[in-house]
């Protein structure tokens, strides 16, 4: 693996990108180049988020990408443009918009991926570089991409201008952490051109150096295969979950002593898998062959997607909720410390609830303040809805649930159940609160998951 230089940490670096799509990936991509010394042109299709992010402070920013947007708007670094407001001089052209989900037939959509390419290609020049950011089913960036910039520029690829594909390895949160430092960056390039072309940018940016794939669909691929194991293995660990309720054992006992060894790896179980990312990739690589069988990763999938289904009936049955129970979901957010509820199980939760006319709820998130889905059933106030709901369910493995005073809910009639779908309560009691938990194998309590384990 290559080394990259020193990162110049605010000095003059002889460079503009271009970053279109301005979204969470974009503004990362966008500080760590400013950050690097580079000049940096953002655009974006939406003049309402081109208009906030000229207030970067008003904006849920990783505190980095918010300093370097600050600082890159004050010495005029940064320049920010609704699309086709500007031409865009840039010699490297970043493509970062979203790849999502069509919601019935879960294939690719590719609306912005095809917009963001066409403008960036339309500003081409002979020379110039285009790096394609997104996760894409496999051959997206040559039988897609690529034709759009040459049909956009009327300039050849690989010959006129070089293509690159380098998939954004990033965790919300830490975004430019894990960019410049703690990945090598995955790249590759149409021909030998852009992929030196590719080496040379990155190495300006990640310490860790670069992997150079030898083609863009193994490097598309790489990305789909990240994916797709988080989410084969959280099905396992749903499985082996329900398997330990079942048989009285405790998941998180198991888990922690298995995992000691070092070729085991075992993840964590919850109510399913939510965010842009994991439950996405899988439908990339199963839609993207015909002959080869993806028995497993589509099976994961059902298996993830089922576990609020069986949650509901469990509750239902087991815990016999009817449309006078109040019940409080405790997260939003897809994952525990962020701020972001794309694809979160959530939302399905809510419902599935409110399809079997369930109505008292209310879901609580110390970090998702408002959501246009959810309007007035999400609030901040936990100690509010502890003490007034029959049933709490901990959806997501925010810090605050894990930290928060349990002992002190305030209780007047009957004691709290809380349902604990991520671990958090493992091993502790509380004189006011029926605790429940997916793995805990607890013989005394209903089994979250009993009716499937059941059934299947
Ligand atoms: N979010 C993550 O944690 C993450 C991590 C790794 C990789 N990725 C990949 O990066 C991609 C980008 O995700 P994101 O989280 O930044 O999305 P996002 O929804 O936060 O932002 C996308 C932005 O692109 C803009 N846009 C849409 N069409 C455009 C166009 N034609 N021209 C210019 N701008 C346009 C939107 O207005 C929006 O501001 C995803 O496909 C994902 O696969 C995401």
């Amino acid at each position: 693996m290559l080394q990259p230089r020193e990162i110049k940490d605010g000095r003059a670096l002889d460079l503009k990108v271009a970053v279109f799509g301005l979204g969470f990936v974009g503004t990362s991509i966008a500080a760590v180049w400013l950050r690097a010394g580079a000049a940096v042109e953002g655009f974006d299709v939406s003049s309402e988020r081109i208009a906030s992010l000229r207030n970067p402070t008003s904006i849920d920013f990783e505190q980095a990408v918010e300093e370097a947007f600050a600082q890159g708007l004050a010495t005029g670094k940064l320049q920010l443009y609704p699309v086709g407001s500007a031409k865009s001089e840039a010699s490297v052209k970043f493509v970062c918009v979203p790849v999502y989900l069509s919601n019935r037939e879960k294939r690719a959509d590719l609306t912005f991926l095809k917009g963001a390419s066409s403008s960036a290609g339309s500003a081409l020049k002979k020379g110039d570089a285009v790096v394609i950011c997104p996760s894409v089913p496999p051959g997206t960036t040559r039988s897609v991409v690529v034709p759009l910039l040459q049909n956009a520029s009327g300039l050849s690829a690989g010959s006129d201008f070089d293509v690159i594909y380098s998939p954004e390895r990033i965790l919300v949160g830490r975004a430019v952490e894990d960019i410049e430092k703690r990945y090598p960056a995955i790249i590759s390039g149409i021909d030998e051109k852009s992929l030196a072309r590719a080496e040379a940018l990155f190495l300006k940016v990640a310490q860790k150096g670069v992997i150079k794939m030898p083609n863009l669909e193994t490097a598309e691929f790489e990305k789909l295969a990240e994916g797709v194991y988080r989410d084969v293995n959280i099905a396992l660990a749903n499985e082996l979950a329900m398997a330990c309720d079942e048989l009285g054992v405790n998941f998180w006992s198991v888990r922690e002593a298995a995992n000691s060894q070092p070729f085991c790896n075992l993840h964590m179980p919850g109510l399913g898998v939510g965010g842009a990312c994991i439950p996405v990739y899988p439908w990339f690589v199963a839609h993207a062959v015909k002959e080869s069988a993806t028995t497993i990763i589509e099976n994961s999938r059902e298996v993830n997607d089922s576990m609020v289904d069986y949650l509901v009936t469990s509750l239902l049955t087991n815990f016999k909720v009817g449309d006078d129970t109040k019940i409080s979901i405790l997260g939003l957010a897809f994952r525990g410390g962020v701020a972001d509820s794309r694809l979160s199980v959530t939302y399905r939760l809510v419902d599935l609830l409110q399809k079997e006319g369930i109505t008292r709820l209310k879901v609580h998130d110390p970090l998702i303040l408002k959501d246009s889905r959810l309007g007035n059933l999400l609030t901040q106030d936990l100690d509010g809805v502890l003490s007034s709901s029959d049933i709490a369910i901990i959806a997501t493995d925010h810090k605050m649930y894990t930290d928060y005073q349990w002992g002190s809910v305030k209780r007047t009639g009957s004691k709290l159940k809380v349902i604990d779908c991520k671990g958090l309560l493992i091993g502790k009691e509380f004189t006011s609160l029926d605790i429940f938990g997916l793995g805990y194998g607890d013989d005394h309590n209903p089994r979250i998951y009993e009716k499937v384990v059941d059934s299947a």
